[in-house]
Order: structure tokens, then sequence, then C-alpha cells
């Protein structure tokens, strides 16, 4: 049976004092026996969160990883450093990077390989614009992007990737899926890994929802046979919600 996990994304928000903050006011309550809490934040938060999260059991997690071990690329964070820091995961081609940095699926890949080098864990994001879904081509961009992720993994590295099925139109937006939808298409895609390898590996792999989830829907999108948690932006910010997210699942 696959552990639930619920990871927020706090994208850019929050001050290394808002972290430390926050951290306070969910440990404790944001750790429930059967799931699994991950607070992804931003780069310059991470060493004061893995302190503040030694003894609980809350993981913290980057919100990207550069595909070099180090190199001339101003400005970026390899995985060699995200793992000195101690962090456990890394959430790779979220649809914000896809879209404002330029990130392929070609790319999405080699972050993928850099992360299990240095045994850091991917959440790796596919999912749809609008456009697409109204096109009908749900299922055949999940079907590229997942591909693309996977490629060249073994099957022991595939069983221990997460992925965030995020439909675009619903980040940010308060149009979430309806949890019918959502687990359509991510059964779709555990299919999709089970013909890259085999049913046992699919049935390993946690496939998150993300797009407008909040306490008081999560609970629904979890109880699809196939959606093993939520990968979650706004909601994740505040204390009391982020608590609710987990104890909801
Ligand atoms: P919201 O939960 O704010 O819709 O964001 C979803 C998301 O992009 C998580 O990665």
């Amino acid at each position: 049976k696959r552990t639930p996990i619920i990871a927020g994304n706090w994208k850019m928000f929050k001050t290394v004092s808002e972290a430390v903050s926050f951290f306070s006011e969910v440990k404790g309550k944001a750790e429930v026996a059967g799931v699994e809490s991950v607070i992804c934040a931003p780069y310059t938060t991470l060493p004061a969160l893995v302190e503040a999260a030694k003894g609980t059991s809350i993981a913290i997690g980057a919100q990207n990883v550069h595909f070099e071990d180090n190199g001339a690329y101003t400005g970026e964070i390899s995985g060699v450093m995200l793992k000195d820091l101690g962090v456990k995961y890394v959430i790779i081609g979220h649809s914000e990077r896809r879209a404002y940095f330029a990130e392929s699926d070609e790319i999405v890949n080699k972050k993928v390989h850099a992360s299990f080098k240095h045994s850091l864990l991917p959440i790796v994001c596919v999912g749809e614009k609008l456009e697409e879904r109204e096109a009908g081509q749900t299922k055949d961009v999940c079907k590229v992007q997942t591909e693309a992720a996977f490629q060249g993994l073994s099957a022991a590295q595939a069983a221990e990737v997460v992925i965030a099925y995020e439909p675009i139109w619903a980040i940010g937006t308060g149009k979430s899926s309806t949890s019918e939808d959502a687990q359509d298409v991510i059964g779709y895609i555990r299919g999709i890994v089970a013909g890259l390898y085999d049913q046992a590996t699919a049935d390993a792999v946690r496939i998150q929802y993300g797009g407008s989830v909040k306490p008081n829907n999560v609970a629904e999108y979890l109880g699809q046979a196939d959606i093993d948690g939520a990968l979650v932006g706004g909601a994740s910010l505040e204390p009391a919600s982020y608590i609710a997210l987990v104890e909801g699942a």
C-alpha cells in the first residue's frame, strides 16, 4: 500500500523568519501517522527548515535543481548542494518553470537523473494547459511528459518517483479538477508507468493531484483509487491550513 504524500509548494513566498515561524506552528501537528508531510520551500529558507525539521517526521524539499553538479551556471543550485543541506525531495518540471523558465521535457529528464544521482527524491510535475484540455489532448500531453521524465531510469528508481498531475488551468485559479476527472488522468498515468516498466513498479509510484487543493477538498481526491496525495500551493502557506491538509489526507 502506498503512503499518501502531502507536499506544500511554497513557490516564491516566505523569508527565513517566516519559514521558521510557520514550522514551529505546524511541528507535531502536521505529523500524522500514515501520511508523509513535505514542505518544498525557497532555497534561502532550506538550511533553517532542515534544522527545524530534525527529530520531526516532516520532510523538506526544494522546488528546483540544476542538472549539473557544479559549474559556470550563474544563479543555479545543484543536487550536490541540496543533498549537503539534508534536503529530501525536489520538485522538478513544475508548470511555472516550464512556462517561465523554458524547461523542456529533456531538461526535466536530466534533472530527474541528477536528483537520483544525489539521492534526492523527485516530485515530477506533468499536466495540460487549458487549450490542450479543450482540444481533448490531456492524456496525450501527460503521456509525452511522463515518458520523457522517466527516460533512462531503472525500475527501482522509477518506483521512487512521485508524480504530481497538475492541470495548469487549475493552478491558483480556484478551479479544481473534479476528483473523478483527476482519477481518470492519474489512473491513465499509472498505466503509462506500467507500460514503461511493469505493474509492480506502477503500483509503487505515488501520484499526487495538484491544482486548487484546499482542506475542504483534499479528502475527496485522496479517496480516489489512484490518487496518493496532493501538491499544494496557496493552501500550504498558512499553518492552520497546512495542518488541515495533512489531517484531511
Ligand atoms: P495552488 O494549490 O495554489 O493551486 O497551486 C498548485 C501548485 O502549483 C502546486 O505545485
